[in-house]
């Protein structure tokens, strides 16, 4: 039995070294000290023994199995560290490795050149207004003095949703929706979209942006309408850009005129990117006509204001040189990545 007792001990050692994972060591605790294991095979046999040899042997028996348990112990610990050290290798992060650079996203240049526009209306005390683009024939014409058989609905290629309710073709209505529930002194801007049933080419695009503005106080005059915007043109373009104000006409401002700014290309002389102008239209504008006051419950004998609409695309095209329209729209990385 004593023999029995020390092969087991030797064979548990051989096996366990070999043991590489933790379920073949628990396979062989199993073999070695479960119920029917080896050990306790040899134990169940004790009866046989004389009273001498039980306490012997029965003592043996134990340092035996104490061997075995640190067998286990000591192999397990090992394959854990094995597996600790491996997971550590494969973890390990080589600092001196080149980095792999995230793509930067960028803002587009429509939204560069808007955020400025606010940036600079904001700064002048001017709050942001909205509208739906979704917008109701009133609106978008009849409280802004164009009725139905005016001819200026024509040149604004509207897209009619059912008879009164149509896509915006201009940031206007905002104008009157924005004094239908604020009261004066108001300064506003709303930019946004508008639609017009225009064929796309390098100008025209069946969507587009206007950002409208909205000044209504006593005592407004021409004269702010004047000051304001060349201050706009100043901060938008730099401190010696040159403006000018020409008659013009819209149903909703009287008087009215366009702005234009010296072309920056020839300074005046004529070029290709102002057709030979020398100046290039950035805004029209005007005084709030009095029936438009008058729609919206503004006293026009207490009450006067001006407004002004510009179209963002073309001054983005202006500013960075752009010829056609329409790159705006594709989102062609090639050219998103030159802003
Ligand atoms: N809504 C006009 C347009 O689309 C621009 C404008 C706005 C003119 C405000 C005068 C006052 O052309």
């Amino acid at each position: 039995m004593k023999t029995q007792l020390e092969q087991i001990k030797a064979a548990a050692a051989a096996a366990l070294h070999g043991a590489q994972d933790l379920k073949q060591v628990d396979a062989l605790r199993v073999q070695y000290l479960g119920k029917k294991g080896e050990l306790t095979g040899i134990l169940k046999q004790m009866g046989k023994l004389s009273a001498e040899e039980r306490p012997v042997m029965g003592q043996l028996a134990n340092e035996v199995r104490a061997q075995i348990e640190a067998d286990i112990a000591r192999r397990q610990n090992e394959l854990a560290a094995a597996a600790m050290e491996a997971q550590l290798k494969a973890e390990t992060i080589d600092v001196t490795m080149p980095g792999s650079k995230p793509a930067m996203g960028k803002a587009h240049p429509l939204t560069t050149v808007l955020d400025e526009v606010k940036e600079i209306f904001l700064g002048m005390g001017f709050e942001l207004g909205a509208g739906p683009e979704v917008e109701l024939d009133y609106y978008n014409f009849e409280a802004l003095n164009i009725p139905k058989d005016h001819p200026a609905r024509d040149t604004q290629d509207t897209f009619y949703i059912s008879d009164n309710v149509l896509l915006r073709t201009q940031t206007s209505p905002v104008q009157i929706r924005f004094m239908e529930n604020n009261k004066p002194p108001i300064r506003m801007i709303s930019p946004g979209r508008v639609y017009r049933s225009d064929a796309v080419d390098a100008t025209h695009s069946p969507l587009f942006h206007q950002i409208e503005g909205l000044v209504v106080d006593k005592g407004v005059t021409m004269a702010d309408l004047k000051g304001t915007l060349e201050l706009f043109a100043k901060r938008l373009y730099g401190e010696d850009v040159q403006v000018r104000f020409r008659p013009h006409h819209f149903p909703f401002t009287e008087p009215s005129a366009e702005m234009d700014a010296m072309c920056f290309a020839c300074h005046g002389e004529g070029c290709r990117l102002c057709k030979g102008e020398g100046w290039i239209e950035i805004l029209g504008a005007g005084m709030v006509h009095p029936k438009v006051l008058q729609n919206c419950g503004v006293d026009p004998e207490v009450y006067s204001g001006f407004a002004f609409g510009m179209g963002l695309e073309r001054i983005v095209m202006r500013r960075y040189n752009i010829d056609d329209l329409r790159l705006f729209y594709e989102n062609d990385l090639r050219f998103l990545n030159q802003f």
